[in-house]
Formats: C-alpha cells, sequence, structure tokens
C-alpha cells in the first residue's frame, strides 16, 4: 500500500488510462481483475451509453475511474468553419461527397449536470477530469458522494492551480503522452514539457499525490517514474493493442509498425493538440493547424473523410492516438500488460 492505493482502493498504484474511443468498460473490467484502477472515457458517451458501461462496472464490486473532459464548448465560428471546410473540400470531391452536406456537431461534450445525474447512482470511487476541473458547483457534486477527484497537468502551475482547486491527486502528462494534451491554462505548447522533467518538479511544488503519465511503456518505465518520485502511474499507449481494447485493426498495425516510432501533436481532428501518427491529411494540411476549428468543433467536418477510407481498409484521415512510445503495444490480455507493469512497483 503507497499513498495512492489508499485512496484509489486498488492493489496497484496503476492506472489503466482512459481512452475515449478505443475502449469500453471491457478494457476498464480486465486491468481492475488484474489490480490496476480500469477507467471508463465518456467523453463520447450518450447517457444511455453510459449508464450500460457503469452497470458493467459496478458489477464487478471493485473500485474504478470514471472520466470526463471538462471544456467550455466554443462559440461556433460561421467563418472559421467556411475556412476549414474549404481546405477539406478537394478530399469531399475524391471521394464524390459534398462538404456542405455535413452537419456540424460538438462530437465531445464536457461534463455536466445531466452527467453527475447518471453518476451519482453509481457513485464511482474515482473520476478524473481532463482539461481542468468542471464549475466549483458541479465539483462540489462529485465530490460529495466522496469520490476521488485527479486532473491532468501540463505544467507545475496547472498542477498547482489543480491542487488549489480540489484534485485528491495530480496527473503529470508529459509531452510523450498519447491523446489529447491536458493543457487548459495556457494554449502555448512550448511551456510544456517531458515526463522525467515535468514529474519531479510537480512533486516538489505539491502536497498531494502525483501520477505520471506520457511515455510508461513498461515495468522498468514504471520503476523510474517511481525513482523520480511519483506516487503511481497512469498508462495509455500500452494498453491500445490489448484485446478488451476496441482499437481498429488499421489502428492496431499502425501501432505495432514502424510508423509508431514517429508521432506528432496534431489539431486536425478535434481542433485541440492530441498526439498520434501521422498520416495523409497530417503529411498534407500540416499537423498543427490553425484553420481547424475551436475543440470539439472540427470532429464533424473530418468524420465522413475517415468513415469512408476506413471502409477501404485506410488510416489517411484517422486519429491514430499514440504516445511517442508504442513499444509496449502488444496482443495479449489487459491482464497480463497489467501484471507486466506492475513489476516495476516491486515491493511498495
Ligand atoms: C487513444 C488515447 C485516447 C485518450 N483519451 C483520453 C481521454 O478520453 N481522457 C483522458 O483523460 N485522457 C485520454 N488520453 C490520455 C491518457 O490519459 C494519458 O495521458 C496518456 O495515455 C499517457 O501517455 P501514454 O499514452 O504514453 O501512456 C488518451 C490517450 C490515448 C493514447
Amino acid at each position: 500500500m503507497n499513498r495512492l492505493t489508499s485512496l484509489l482502493g486498488t492493489r496497484w498504484p496503476l492506472i489503466q488510462a482512459p481512452m475515449a474511443g478505443v475502449q469500453d468498460a471491457g478494457l476498464a473490467i480486465a486491468a481492475g481483475a488484474a489490480g490496476a484502477l480500469g477507467s471508463l472515457p465518456c467523453a463520447m458517451l450518450a447517457p444511455e451509453a453510459m449508464q450500460r458501461e457503469l452497470r458493467r462496472l459496478a458489477d464487478t464490486g471493485r473500485p474504478y475511474n470514471v472520466n470526463f473532459f471538462c471544456h467550455t464548448p466554443p462559440q461556433p465560428d460561421g467563418a472559421r468553419e467556411a475556412t476549414w471546410r474549404t481546405a477539406l473540400a478537394p478530399y469531399y470531391a475524391e471521394i464524390g461527397q459534398d462538404v456542405n452536406a455535413v452537419p456540424a456537431g460538438p462530437g465531445r461534450l464536457p461534463f455536466s449536470d445531466a452527467a453527475a445525474d447518471v453518476l451519482e447512482a453509481f457513485k464511482p470511487r474515482v473520476v478524473s477530469f481532463h482539461f481542468g476541473l468542471p464549475a466549483p458547483a458541479l465539483l462540489a457534486r462529485v465530490k460529495a458522494w466522496g469520490a476521488v477527484v485527479l486532473s491532468s497537468a501540463t505544467t507545475v502551475d496547472e498542477a498547482l492551480w489543480l491542487e488549489a482547486h480540489g484534485a485528491d491527486a495530480v496527473i503529470a502528462q508529459g509531452l510523450e503522452a498519447g491523446g489529447h494534451r491536458g493543457h487548459f491554462l495556457s494554449h502555448d505548447l512550448t511551456l510544456q514539457t517531458g515526463t522525467f522533467a515535468l514529474l519531479p518538479q510537480i512533486k516538489a511544488a505539491l502536497r498531494v499525490p502525483v501520477i505520471a503519465a506520457g511515455g510508461i511503456a513498461d515495468a522498468a518505465g514504471v520503476r523510474a517514474a517511481m525513482a523520480l518520485g511519483a506516487d503511481g502511474v497512469q498508462v495509455g499507449t500500452a494498453y491500445l493493442c490489448s484485446d478488451e481494447a476496441t482499437t481498429s485493426a488499421l489502428h492496431r498495425a499502425a501501432l505495432r509498425s514502424p510508423a509508431s516510432r514517429h508521432t506528432q501533436l496534431t489539431t486536425l481532428f478535434t481542433g485541440r493538440p492530441a498526439r498520434g501518427i501521422p498520416n495523409r491529411v497530417m503529411r498534407e494540411l500540416g499537423a498543427l493547424q490553425n484553420a481547424a476549428p475551436a475543440f470539439p468543433l472540427a470532429t464533424a467536418a473530418i468524420a465522413p473523410l475517415r468513415a469512408h477510407w476506413e471502409k477501404q481498409g485506410k488510416g489517411d484521415f484517422s486519429p491514430l492516438w499514440s504516445g511517442q512510445n508504442a513499444s509496449g503495444c502488444r496482443a495479449a490480455g489487459a491482464a497480463a500488460i497489467t501484471q507486466e507493469l506492475a513489476k516495476g512497483f516491486g515491493p511498495i
């Protein structure tokens, strides 16, 4: 037991990272059964689906983490949307579709009172957030049922802010991490650093436990993070090819190919920087494209291109999310992956 396992109620201070779009409760259940904290990402789940997945997790009787984004939805910007659709128009022409026939839509919803209503019936032990924390009244609802609250920090300033605003532990998300960057105080990516630079500085600044995330792919990585003062680790990419993840076949193939040695931050798929393996659209439009509508509004216009090409077996317009270290991706059960990572803890 250490400070983090006491908070989380798990055998290991190890969190299977919530990964919206590539998993449901199945991955969380398998990782949880092996002693980690399994996570259910809810950013893309409608209330009915959330309820169904929460029921599966609750039935295990083990602690689990439920994860939400907590961005402020942007005002739709007609001019920006039009510029973006013009940039995508040639790709629509190529597949014989009309870019202007695509309905706009959010793609991802922030945590809300409606989501809290669904959660309240289950009272999950842990609730984690990405992009800061929800408004104080909403956070108070979560805390009222005794949930442990976690959130990601990409800088020391964000870690201090999260501690001051009620986080019970802070995830230090290094720049290596796959998926969306969790920043919320500044959009300046030059402020962000790798896990080994970020973790000790956050650890020195905070009283609450600190969880290292980004680039940790095996037991040696776990051991290194713990040696640098982490109270625990959160691992995402290494679970992407697990039997229980819902990662597509083409995404799995990219992760297990030499292509995964190169990742880039890109705004093309959602409007916020997220790390993935470069593909055709990233190469041709430029991965960090300012023209993309604000998060999460960029999601709508690229979705039909993704769907079209995925049917042809191509990931040219798909987000191939990956951290910088995909070496831990293997086709195995999440329990085996968890046990392998846990070897890095040694006696706690
Ligand atoms: C495919 C994918 C999807 C992700 N989706 C989420 C998410 O929905 N919520 C979240 O808090 N973090 C998300 N993340 C980020 C992880 O929480 C974590 O920071 C990251 O996976 C750690 O780095 P690693 O991928 O190198 O292990 C995602 C990461 C990946 C790879």
